[in-house]
């Protein structure tokens, strides 16, 4: 296999196109990650990105999906979460559970599975995960095989973090430079985006990850998407 370990990530990005086609798909959460996406058209390949609407997102990252449709001329794969377990969970503990009962039940339902699915169609995706996101992250390679989900027919799934050895200064020069749009909500204080409930802007000075899921603890914040990280 070729050592992508040093390599760009537009080399990233234009390998894992080249080899897959359309069973790759960009992971997009609509955030910074955006860059995967300027990457992908500046290659000229054609390429195929999802987004988990969670049904939680904030109004402006609606809208941002939108815009980045337009931009890149190109339609969002979203996948969402089966009524019937959203149903029961909000009619039973109501639609602020997680902030009790901690956010992996929520997780499961509205991010996970519909994840799961998605990837069932798939024998690569490719993430905006980077090592300076988060306490779970420094070890994340650039290719890996998936340790957690399956591909096409339950066989091997590929996983491809171009931005891994990047620092998100690298990625907002780049997001500036190349004139790619950006959610509004990173001129608001906001660094790492989910969903609106579990989100909060940070303090100059605080890791981005203690926006996300703020009332647990640093080495629990992955919400299952990533779960691999945490061995
Ligand atoms: S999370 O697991 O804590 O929510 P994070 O927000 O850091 O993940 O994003 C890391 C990468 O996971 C994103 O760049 C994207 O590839 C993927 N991702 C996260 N949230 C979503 C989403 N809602 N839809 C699609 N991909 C997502
Ligand atoms: Fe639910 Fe929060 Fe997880 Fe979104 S981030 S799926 S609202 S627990």
């Amino acid at each position: 296999m070729t050592d992508l370990s040093t390599a760009s990530p537009t080399e990233v990005i234009a390998h894992v196109l080249k080899t897959y086609g359309n069973d790759a798909a960009i992971s997009f959460s609509g955030a910074e990650d955006v860059l995967l996406i300027e990457y992908a058209a500046q290659s000229g390949l054609p390429f195929r990105v999802f987004s988990l609407d969670t049904g939680r997102l904030h109004a402006e990252t609606y809208r941002f999906f939108q815009a980045v449709e337009e931009r890149y001329r190109l339609r969002i794969e979203y996948t969402f979460p089966d009524a019937a377990a959203v149903q029961k969970l909000v009619r039973a503990k109501g639609l602020f559970s997680f902030y009790q009962d901690g956010h992996k039940e929520c997780c499961d339902i509205r991010k996970v599975d519909p994840l799961r699915r998605q990837l069932s169609g798939l024998k690569a995706w490719i993430t905006g995960q980077r090592r300076d996101q988060s306490p779970t992250r420094g070890a994340v390679p650039v290719s890996q095989v998936d340790p957690v989900f399956k591909g096409i027919g339950g066989g091997e799934l590929m996983k491809f973090n171009p931005l891994a050895n990047t620092s998100s200064n690298d990625v907002w020069f780049a997001i500036r430079a190349l004139n790619v749009p950006f959610n509004p909500l990173h001129e608001r204080g906001f660094v790492s985006l989910g969903c609106e409930p579990c989100t909060k802007p940070i303090l100059p000075s605080q890791h981005e990850r203690e926006g996300r899921w703020w009332w647990e603890e640093a080495t629990k914040k992955e919400c299952g998407l990533h779960q691999g990280n945490l061995g």
